[in-house]
């Protein structure tokens, strides 16, 4: 399964053995595939190529690890980020402000403000949002709930009901018309529904009630928008068995909505942005850590020296990534509860997960490590967040050092 592969009984990615990085880098480890990344980031570009105009806004939150980034960068691709931080952060690492989206919620007057004021250009999450700014907005955007969401999980639906993000089609209207009257003249929309979704029906269905709601809005209010963000959301398989997302098929059942006469007579001018977060990286890269532990109790259990501080996804929402022992490809499989090293119950990641005989010292590989596992990771229990590596074929560099007691503690004073 992406980025690894087997050879002679033995897991590699791309031209390095996994037992090499383990021995050269210690565990645990985050291993990156450059290759993966860049052939992500063409088989997404070249499925919206369909549009006239398009830029992929990566979604920063996703990883933000500044080497990614500037891959990301040097490869066309935009940035989209959700507050001033992850602004500043593009903005250092060389995204043109024109390629910046930012997508924000709840933020203070002082940091919207700051937003404006540097020219950002903000998908405001709500008029509420909006109603704090007094620096002069040059382009307004907001974010509209189209009444529809999906997501793999429940708490990654962001669209549809109970969702604490964005503004009804009504209130959008409203505000889009007291910017006109405010004197705006450039206009953007925006939405963002859920994340990882496989299904590429849905993308037909979210982005057909997202521009009807952006025609009628263009229609009544007489604005042209220069942009549709329609967010991200393009999922990934966390199963070997599970198939891909066609994103070809997304990006072309969006543009035969796209197409259709009553939404291209108001909308046929508009740039489509999108937002794709996961899809760029997840696939890209796993984790290596050393198993410490395989104990009987009235379940199977190995233990790992890593923890749901990093990979809090199962914790959280549920999620199943797929494990390997590394270097055993054939044996018996059992099933096991994969559990870290902090004082919880809920460490755990991954649940009846077989896997050929685990023993103490083996590498347990965890994979779809390359999205929401460093962005969302913790020192919780003072553990340290491990190390990231880029293998780019047989070289390898180290984009971000494990931490250490000294850089946790950093901030206080003892
Ligand atoms: N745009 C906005 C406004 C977003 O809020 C998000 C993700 C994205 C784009 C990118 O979505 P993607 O293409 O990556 O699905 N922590 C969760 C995922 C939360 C996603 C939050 N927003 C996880 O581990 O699955």
């Amino acid at each position: 399964m992406k980025p690894i592969s087997i050879k002679d009984g033995k897991h590699f990615i791309e031209d390095i053995a996994l037992s090499e990085l383990a021995d050269k880098f210690g565990t645990p480890i985050i291993v990156y595939s450059k290759r993966q990344i860049l052939e992500n980031i063409s088989r997404f570009k070249n499925a919206f190529s369909i549009f006239n105009e398009h830029e992929a806004h990566y979604a920063i939150k996703a990883n933000y690890n500044p080497e990614i980034l500037r891959i990301l960068r040097e490869n066309g691709i935009g940035a989209d980020a959700a507050n001033p931080n992850e602004a500043r952060l593009a903005l250092q690492i060389g995204f043109d402000k024109k390629m910046i989206t930012v997508s924000p919620n709840n933020l203070t007057k002082e940091e919207l403000n700051f937003l404006v004021g540097e020219k950002f250009i903000v998908n405001f999450d709500d008029e509420i949002q909006f109603s704090l700014v007094d620096e002069k907005i040059d382009l307004f955007s907001i974010r509209v709930n189209p009444g529809i969401g999906k997501g793999e999980f429940k708490g990654i639906t962001t669209g549809g009901k109970n969702s604490k993000f964005g503004t009804s089609p009504e209130k959008a209207k409203l505000a889009y018309e007291k910017a006109k009257n405010m004197g705006v003249e450039r206009f953007g929309i925006h939405m963002h529904t859920g994340s990882n979704v496989i299904d590429s029906e849905f993308f037909k269905k979210s982005s057909l009630a997202f521009f009807k709601i952006a025609s009628m809005i263009s229609k009544d209010v007489g604005i042209k928008f220069e942009y549709l963000d329609i967010g991200g959301g393009y999922g990934v398989p966390y199963q070997p068995n599970v198939e891909e997302l066609n994103i070809d098929m997304v990006a072309q059942n969006i543009r035969s909505n796209f197409m259709l006469p009553e939404i291209y007579e108001y909308l046929g001018t508009s740039k489509i942005i999108t937002e794709p977060g996961r899809y760029l990286v997840a696939n890209s890269a796993a984790i290596l850590s050393r198993v410490t532990n395989v104990k009987r109790t009235d379940r199977n259990f190995i233990g790992t020296n890593i923890s749901f501080n990093t990979v809090l996804r199962h914790a959280l929402y549920g999620a199943k990534h797929h494990f390997e022992i590394m270097d055993k490809v054939n044996g018996k499989y059992r099933k096991f509860i994969i559990t870290g090293q902090a004082c919880e119950n809920t460490d755990r990641l991954g649940q009846n997960v077989p896997l050929i005989e685990p023993k103490i010292n083996d590498i347990l590989i965890t994979y779809t490590a390359g999205a929401y596992i460093m962005s969302m990771a913790s020192n919780y229990n003072l553990l340290r967040r491990p190390a990231e590596i880029l293998v780019d074929g047989s070289n390898t560099k180290i984009i971000r050092r494990a931490d250490d007691l000294t850089d946790i503690l950093q901030p206080f004073t003892i």
